[in-house]
């Protein structure tokens, strides 16, 4: 009983040791901008522990099975168009991100790491010193790995060769803008579908149309302005938050017992 005991609470405390590579995480960070309108990474089965994967959205723009492939290569799911940032105020706005961290912080986990985890980005260079931003990662930015990155999905950010976004909005691709810098000025928002023009304007006027801007980052618990657009919540928020302590849990030699009574049990019937 008593061994048994004892492994158990080893098990729970590596569990406890590994999650927690996912918890605390910060450092600094290069941010770039997309709106490739492609199905969001973090929008697949089993990218992370999470409550479900990132909400996708069909060509009517509401939620789409979850198995549904991704418009960037014949599918029918493309990136949801409330998945944009909005500002609160001057210093403060909310939005979604295409991340990557390096694996020297997160214990060499990739995206279950950080799929539709939350950061606060503070931005350290000029102009937009002093501002932040909260951002739910629920997409990945793969392509570039030597630095830890924020990618902003922003409308007519940046796109890329895949036409996906003519696909899901029935307009002409070059209305996205180019490809790697998206479109050119503030005047050029009016021509995105309308759900997309205030969040691109945005890019003109709260971002100050930066390129590459460097934040400090650091995971924080998701707001639920963030989650009610994406449905994800991971599992590890409420130790996160400290509703749950993060301390292995205590287990009761008889709970451990009849847990393992009915293991073997079901072990028999099998
Ligand atoms: C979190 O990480 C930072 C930076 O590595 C460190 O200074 C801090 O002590 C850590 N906090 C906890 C609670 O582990
Ligand atoms: C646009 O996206 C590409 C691909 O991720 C990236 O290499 C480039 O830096 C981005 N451009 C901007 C201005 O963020
Ligand atoms: C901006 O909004 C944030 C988040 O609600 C708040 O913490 C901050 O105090 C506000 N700043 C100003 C200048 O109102």
């Amino acid at each position: 009983m008593k061994v048994h005991y004892s492994v158990f609470g080893f098990l729970d405390l590596v569990a406890v040791l590994v999650s927690g590579a996912s918890l605390n995480i910060s450092g600094e960070a290069v941010t770039t901008r997309f709106w490739d309108c492609c199905k969001p990474s973090c929008g697949w089965k089993a990218k992370a522990p999470f409550s479900r994967p990132v909400l996708s959205c069909g060509i009517d723009d509401k939620p789409i099975d979850i198995d549904a492939g991704t418009g960037c290569n014949g599918g029918s799911a493309y990136q949801c168009s409330n998945q944009q940032p909005w500002k609160v105020n001057d210093t403060f706005s909310y939005g979604f991100a295409g991340v990557f961290i390096k694996p020297e912080l997160t214990a060499g986990k990739i995206e279950d790491a950080w799929c539709c985890a939350c950061y606060q980005l503070d931005f350290t260079s000029d102009p937009l010193k002093g501002k932040t931003m909260i951002v739910q990662a629920s997409n990945t930015a793969y392509d570039v790995t030597s630095n830890n990155r924020f990618s902003l999905a922003i409308p007519g950010g940046n796109t890329t060769s895949h036409d996906a976004c003519a696909k899901q909005y029935g307009v002409d691709q070059k209305v996205f803008g180019q490809e790697n810098s998206g479109i050119r000025s503030e005047n050029d928002c009016d021509n995105l579908p309308d759900n997309l023009k205030e969040a691109c304007k945005w890019r003109f006027e709260w971002y100050k149309d930066q390129q590459y801007p460097s934040v400090n980052f650091k995971r924080v618990p998701c707001p639920t302005e963030l989650t009610s657009k994406t449905q994800c919540t991971r599992n590890d928020e409420a130790e996160l938050k400290g509703l749950v302590p993060s301390q292995a849990p205590v287990v009761s030699p008889s709970i451990l017992l009849a847990t393992l009574g009915v293991t073997m049990t079901c072990l028999f019937l099998v």
